[in-house]
């Protein structure tokens, strides 16, 4: 049975049966809300093999309840279950360009994929950036990654003005 409290730190991934997304019923789209916490955990460990559980709650606490502050963590339900999220926030002149919104982070549960939930959360966050007053939605994603481009491209985003750049820094 899942918690409705997350704790604990980083971890494999648990063995824990996650109950199939009841794919018919009708998808509605919300605010995060501290008990959906568990399943987003778990949807993020079935992606990536991680279960980063101090992450997701320090991560929680800052979006939660952060919406004045143009901070957005919105979930997917079908049914009683959670089978997708989305994190994003307007940021003011980040990298020297007007306020804008980043889409941070988009998950749906491999079971209840290709049925437009990603496109809902996306749509939801963007009437969000839209009544904080901004224009243009912006994300970073992996090169390698085609499954997310495929979806992003699918939504009208283009490549934008900015190259990420990086370097090794000497210990
Ligand atoms: C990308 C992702 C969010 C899409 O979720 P979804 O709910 O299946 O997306 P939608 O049903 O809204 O699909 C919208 C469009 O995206 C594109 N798309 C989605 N999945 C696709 C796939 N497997 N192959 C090609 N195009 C795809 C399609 O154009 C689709 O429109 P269509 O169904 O009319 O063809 C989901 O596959 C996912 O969670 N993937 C892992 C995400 C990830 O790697 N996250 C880490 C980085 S943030």
């Amino acid at each position: 049975m899942r918690k409705n409290t997350p704790s604990g730190s980083a971890s494999r991934r648990s063995k824990t049966a996650v109950p199939p997304a009841p794919v018919g019923a009708a998808l509605h789209i919300r605010p995060v809300c501290w008990g959906d916490l568990n399943a987003v955990i778990e949807m993020d460990a079935m992606v990536t093999g991680i279960a980063k559980r101090d992450y997701w709650n320090s991560l929680y606490k800052r979006y939660a309840d952060a919406v004045a502050t143009g901070q957005h963590f919105l979930v997917a339900t079908s049914g009683s279950e959670v089978i997708g999220f989305v994190i994003g926030e307007v940021r003011d002149w980040e990298f020297g360009s007007p306020p804008c919104g980043w889409v941070f982070a988009i998950d749906v549960r491999p079971d209840a994929r290709l049925l437009g939930a990603a496109t809902q959360l996306l749509q939801s966050l963007c009437q969000s950036f839209k009544r904080a007053g901004v224009s243009k939605v912006r994300t970073l994603l992996s090169r390698e990654n085609t499954l997310i481009l495929s979806f992003f491209r699918s939504q009208g985003m283009m490549i934008g003005p900015f190259i990420p750049l990086e370097m090794d820094i000497e210990p």
